[in-house]
């Protein structure tokens, strides 16, 4: 039966008559109207299972209970107070929460702001006053947001950075190493990882004066790249690096964070501790919350009112995330996403098997980059097909977006259940086969 999306594209109309470009990507006319768990329904009443989680920013479902209940007592009790000034008890408990969450035994404190872009943003100014040194690293291809500061650590996008220049200063973008297209065919992991640190020390042979550098600040796990591990030795160097030269080894947990990876955070795939770490997305379960995390003397070292915005921990963003955080506990949401991880995993192998097309899985708990090709032998993006391809899902009721428009991009929320995973697969198979 065809879908019918008159009113999605009557208010697609209206919308791109006032609602600036640079705010969307546009995938396809699809107007949400509400969800629950893992499906979305849209203005003209077609059902969707989602498998994009708005971007990881719902790990634990659409419009989940609990959260919903939280928001509406906060509301109903304070809807806001600037945390600058004064104190309120969901920031006091998800400060101490957060603290506690975060890898490492030490001591820590949290800085709060609204959107994972600021954030990133937290993460270049605490460790510019920690280290008293200018200098900053982020990685190719990274998503870090869209303020001028976390744009200029991104190098995903040239519309990142165009027309808005002069961007950050003393700002380096080093490769980040992505094993399907550069490890050599006959290179060993160990090999890889080996060669990539030598590669990335070479910068400060010619280049930049070690002692300069404040910090490396990095997706453990890339999403918008579309779900790249570097090698884990590679990872464990650049931080035994960071640990030899002063420099803080900072980790953007935004989109990877709060169990998308099958670990509380995916720096723990690594056995790192970082010295800073970014979180925010589903936080709050996408309501405008974000955090930096770090050691005491780290967060201590910018005076007031460096961090400070007047919406930053707002109550009803901390009740939210404080009910979030207990549903992931409860519902073993981590447990969960490596468990059925695997089981998506197997299910995009399997698709691999049958169709060429599919040039790489990469599949890190429920998140998952499939990297479609025209030639395996070649891995030239197949960006054409991809796009069919998702269109295809859209049209048959399964959301999927692409990373690099050739990557799909699978990230449902972790609350998904194995029949709605099973119902998706078969409408991706469908997909694959018509194409
Ligand atoms: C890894 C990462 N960091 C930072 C951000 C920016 O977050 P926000 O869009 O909330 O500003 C994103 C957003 O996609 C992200 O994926």
């Amino acid at each position: 039966m065809t879908r019918q999306h008159q009113r999605d594209e009557q208010l697609v109309t209206q919308d791109q008559r006032y609602f600036a470009g640079a705010g969307r990507l546009p995938f396809f006319n699809l107007v949400v109207d509400h969800g629950l768990g893992a499906e979305l329904w849209d203005v003209d009443g077609n059902h969707y299972i989602d498998l994009l989680a708005s971007v990881s920013a719902v790990n634990v479902g659409h419009s989940r209970p609990e959260v919903v209940q939280a928001i509406k007592q906060q509301a109903d009790q304070l809807v806001h107070y600037i945390s600058g000034y004064f104190y309120h008890q969901p920031e006091i408990e998800l400060a101490e929460r957060l603290a506690k969450l975060a890898p490492g035994t030490a001591s820590k404190k949290v800085s709060f702001s609204t959107s994972g872009s600021e954030a990133a943003e937290g993460l270049i100014k605490f460790a510019r006053a920690y280290t008293k040194r200018p200098i900053i690293l982020s990685f190719s291809n990274s998503w870090h947001g869209t303020t001028l500061g976390a744009a200029t650590l991104s190098a995903i996008s040239p519309n990142m950075h165009r027309k808005m220049g002069p961007l950050l200063p003393d700002v380096y973008h080093v490769h980040f190493p992505n094993a399907y297209r550069d490890q050599l065919p006959n290179e060993s992991t160990a090999a890889f990882a080996k060669r990539s640190f030598y590669e990335f020390k070479q910068l400060f042979e010619r280049d930049l004066p070690v002692e300069e550098v404040a910090a490396i600040i990095i997706e453990p796990i890339q999403g918008d790249a579309g779900i790249v591990a570097p090698p884990k030795a590679y990872l464990q160097s650049l931080a035994n690096f960071c640990r030899q030269n002063g420099i803080m080894f900072a980790v953007d947990e935004i989109n990877q964070g709060l169990g998308r990876s099958g670990t509380y955070w995916s720096i723990d795939h690594y056995g790192i501790v970082p010295d800073l770490l970014a979180t925010g997305k589903s936080l709050a379960s996408g309501m405008p919350l974000s955090a930096v995390i770090g050691r005491s003397e780290i967060m201590d070292s910018l005076p007031a009112p460096a961090n400070a915005t007047t919406t930053a921990a707002n109550p009803i963003c901390c009740a939210a995330a404080l009910a979030t955080l207990d549903v992931i506990d409860q519902e073993k949401l981590v447990t969960k996403s490596k468990i059925d991880g695997q089981y998506a995993a197997d299910k995009w192998r399997a698709l691999q098997q049958k169709y060429p097309l599919i040039g790489d899985v990469r599949c890190i708990g429920l998140n998952a980059g499939i990297e479609l090709v025209t030639d395996r032998q070649t891995k030239q993006p197949a960006v054409n097909a991809a796009q069919t391809i998702i269109r295809d899902c859209f049209e048959h009721g399964v959301l999927m977006i692409t990373g690099l428009d050739h990557i799909l991009r699978f990230q449902p929320p972790l609350v998904i259940t194995r029949a709605q995973l099973d119902q998706a697969f078969t409408v991706i198979d469908q997909a694959f086969k018509r194409y």
